[in-house]
């Protein structure tokens, strides 16, 4: 019988509990198999554009090292090597089951793979010429030391590019949207993944995560420069740019 992880979604925005972070790697390890369908399939395979906008936006220059940070089975690790085919690609994370599933996906012998905690990562300061990371925001148990940890590691100038889910806005269209998340998606990741407690986890944290706004303030705040968004699919998704600052 699996054992389920029922994740707790208050104060996102908060520093949460120690344990956080092992309740995370429990739930991405149990899910690692599916989890890709399980995107494309959510996404209406939209989630593909987002991610290569996410490469595009981080400007990496030729030759340039690139760090995706909680890349999880390495969907923007791939974009950014089949977009710089001389670039340095590193993907981190903490759940060793969803790199393992990265690591035989077509060009992932062509990826530095680090088992690392993006709240402590390991490696040197003003390192490598951009940062990205796709849905680890909203999943890990302090968002401003991961950002400091991405202002650490990133050179003077190099760029921050963020993608997460946004909690949905005022609107006509809000009460599609909740049904959507909070309906669709849960029986979808009971029929894909068997783990509908994973999917339901994914809509009560969006609901609770920063508004793009307040990210923004956030980043802002951690030191980043030009700080700006674009949103995706009616206001759900948002990519977040920043510059960390030259010398
Ligand atoms: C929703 S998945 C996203 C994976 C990938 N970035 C993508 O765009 O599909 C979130 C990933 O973040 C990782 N993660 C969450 N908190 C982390 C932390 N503190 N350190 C490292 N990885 C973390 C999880 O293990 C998981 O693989």
């Amino acid at each position: 019988m699996p054992q389920t992880h029922r994740i707790q979604t208050a104060n996102v925005t908060k520093k949460r509990s120690s344990d956080w972070g092992n309740s995370i790697r429990g739930m991405f390890g149990q899910i690692a198999g599916r989890y890709d369908l399980m995107n494309t399939l959510m996404t209406f395979g939209q989630d593909r554009v987002w991610r290569q906008c996410v490469v595009r936006e981080a400007r990496l220059p030729r030759g340039g090292r690139l760090l995706d940070a909680g890349a999880g089975t390495g969907s923007i690790a791939l974009e950014a090597r089949a977009q710089n085919p001389t670039a340095d690609i590193t993907a981190s994370d903490f759940t060793l089951a969803m790199m393992q599933v990265g690591r035989l996906r077509a060009g992932g012998n062509r990826i530095k793979w680090c088992a690392a905690d993006a709240l402590d990562l390991p490696f040197d300061a003003n390192h490598f010429d951009a940062v990205t990371s796709g849905y680890l925001i909203r999943n890990v148990a302090d968002s401003k030391r991961a950002f400091a940890e991405q202002y650490r590691v990133l050179k003077p100038g190099g760029r921050l590019v963020c993608l997460d889910t946004s909690p949905p806005g005022q609107g006509p269209l809000k009460p599609l949207i909740l049904f959507f998340l909070k309906t669709v998606i849960p029986i979808l990741g009971q029929i894909i993944s068997g783990h509908r407690s994973a999917y339901t986890y994914l809509p009560e944290s969006t609901e609770a995560f920063m508004t793009p706004g307040e990210l923004a303030a956030g980043l802002t705040a951690a030191g980043f420069q030009h700080v700006r968004y674009r949103q995706f699919m009616l206001g759900t998704m948002a990519v977040h740019v920043g510059t960390k600052p030259e010398r």
